[in-house]
């Protein structure tokens, strides 16, 4: 059963992000036959529309398909934040590559931002979209020793910014670096106008497509098969979804992780004086307002945690909800949701040609909170490269560059030891629940037929019964209350209560054990 603490009476009682609720999406059709195109983008969210849009208008016959519905991924419940200020990055990136590619990793956010902002004024958007002073703060000694270091690299790089003492809201910081002129928007309002232009250009969508792992080589075209039994052919395929659809022999479930993170949307008691904030320490705090219902709400973001771990999801709820409280008061909140996001192991995401052996599949992943610029980027790199023009940033993003140093080297032995335990815990669990002594809105794990199980009670008292087993790698899936989903803690793919899988690497469903009325 669900156990909320929360104060507020209005709270909604399932998570739902503002922006697929405000924004009308229009629906496609599932693939039903076997098809021809230049290119098949798979993913329909930020990364996926914007280089079928960009492709496009570059002459292509584009596909873009995606296994839910277009925007139902992360980039349909982000913050929003469009900008080039990623938290500590820049300080990480001179210590682990260089000044020349840390300087590179700006420059290209950068690009992406401005052409969000040309395409907004291209299309004349209605999006919200609103120009912002970004802050980063601190608000305690051990986190402004290093957001002085970040500082330093701002130094380093000549990178726009500017250090400041205060803030416009009522946090005491110890310190801060403003960059100017970043941005936010709706990102779902934008993206519906590309995607109306994409189809004004002849580009094709169709929904509740799952691609197979594979991408087969047919006499210079690659095949790629549905797990509803179609073919798409095409010259050159691009993977906008999370876990690249196709891995290619590159096990890059074990060069990502997958975190999730949450947002409470506030009507708050005092007003907001602007600006987008995100705090530098661990226990991470993101700030920015938007209209909602001819109101200001405010987003309060963070309580990030790694996929199927950690304490009761609902928590991280309540956290956010008694930050937001006070510090500007809640009126109420008509909104709260998560997200989830995929991390590299050197903190750039993986962008290019999958490999020298699949180079005409191409693959964009790993933002770690940062779609929107890193997102609109990714297009256009893409865009160049099949289109075998030259990109500056091509070395920084390449996907098979992996460099084991110490730091990435350190990451991918905790996150394999870290997957190993998970497998491991998992199968030994001693479970005491029947699946019968369930409530309403209540889920776990269960002994059920001598068998470990998933099971889910829902309001109407009808109880889901599956395997709790994930099909992607065997690891045994973890209740999440918040979201009433199944999540693995191996690599975060995620059931809803009846299976179906709502975030990948796993593409087959739980398999039903029993469905009770
Ligand atoms: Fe890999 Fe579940 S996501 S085993």
């Amino acid at each position: 059963m669900s156990t909320s603490h929360s104060p507020y009476s209005d709270l909604p009682q399932f998570p739902e992000s503002m922006w697929r609720d405000t924004a009308k999406l229009p629906t496609f059709p599932a693939l039903d036959q076997d098809i021809q195109t230049e290119v098949a983008v798979i993913g329909a969210g930020i990364t996926g529309i914007t280089t079928a849009y960009l492709l496009a208008r570059e002459g292509f016959k584009v596909v873009l398909a995606d296994m839910n519905q277009v925007l139902e991924g992360t980039t349909g419940y982000t913050t929003a934040k469009v900008t080039t200020q990623h938290g500590l990055v820049y300080d990480k990136l001179i210590k682990h590559f260089s000044e020349k590619e840390a300087r590179l990793y700006y420059e290209s956010n950068q690009e992406g931002l401005a052409l969000i902002r040309e395409l907004v004024g291209k299309h004349n958007m209605d999006c919200q979209f609103k120009e912002q002073d970004a802050y980063l703060y601190a608000d305690n000694e051990k986190d402004l020793k290093e957001l002085r270091k970040e500082w330093k690299a701002y130094e380093k790089l000549k990178l726009p910014g500017q250090w400041v003492e205060s803030i416009p809201l009522p946090i005491p910081v110890l310190g801060a670096i403003v960059v100017k002129n970043q941005a936010q928007f709706h990102p779902l309002e934008y993206l519906k106008a590309l995607l109306e232009d994409f189809i004004a250009h002849g580009g094709t969508v169709y929904e509740h497509t799952t691609l197979e792992d594979q991408a087969d080589d047919h006499n210079g075209k690659l095949a790629l098969k549905t797990l509803e039994g179609h073919t798409i052919t095409c010259d050159y395929a691009v993977s906008g979804s999370h876990f690249p659809f196709f891995d290619g022999g590159e096990l890059f479930f074990t060069k990502l992780h997958a975190e999730r993170s949450y947002v409470v949307a506030g009507i708050p008691e005092t007003s907001y004086s602007g600006g987008m904030y995100l705090s530098s320490g661990s226990n991470v705090r993101s700030i920015r307002s938007a209209e909602w219902d001819g109101q200001t709400v405010i987003l309060y973001g963070g309580e990030g945690h790694k996929t199927g771990q950690g304490i009761c999801t609902i928590k991280h709820y309540e956290n956010l909800e008694q930050f937001g409280g006070e510090l500007l008061g809640l009126k109420s909140i008509p909104y709260r949701w998560s997200a989830q996001d995929l991390f590299t192991l050197d903190g750039v995401p993986y962008i290019g040609p999958l490999s020298d052996k699949h180079p005409n599949v191409f693959v964009a992943t790993g933002f770690g909170k940062w779609g929107m610029t890193n997102g609109t980027l990714a297009a256009l790199m893409i865009r160049d490269q099949i289109q075998n023009k030259e990109n500056r940033y091509t070395n920084v993003y390449t996907p098979s560059r992996f460099k084991l140093n110490p730091n990435s080297l350190k990451t991918l032995v905790v996150q394999g030891a870290d997957t190993a335990q998970e497998l491991i815990s998992g199968k030994i669990d001693i479970l005491h629940r029947k699946a019968e002594e369930l409530k309403p809105d209540e889920g776990a794990l269960v002994r059920y037929d001598g068998k470990k199980a998933a099971a889910y009670r829902n309001s109407d008292g009808e109880l889901y019964i599956v395997d709790a087993t994930c099909t992607h790698m065997g690891c045994e899936v973890e209740w999440n209350e918040g979201e009433r989903s199944w999540d693995c803690p191996c690599h975060g793919s995620r059931f809803n209560v009846q299976g179906a899988v709502l975030e990948g690497p796993a593409i087959e469903p739980l398999p039903n054990v029993k469905k009770f009325s």
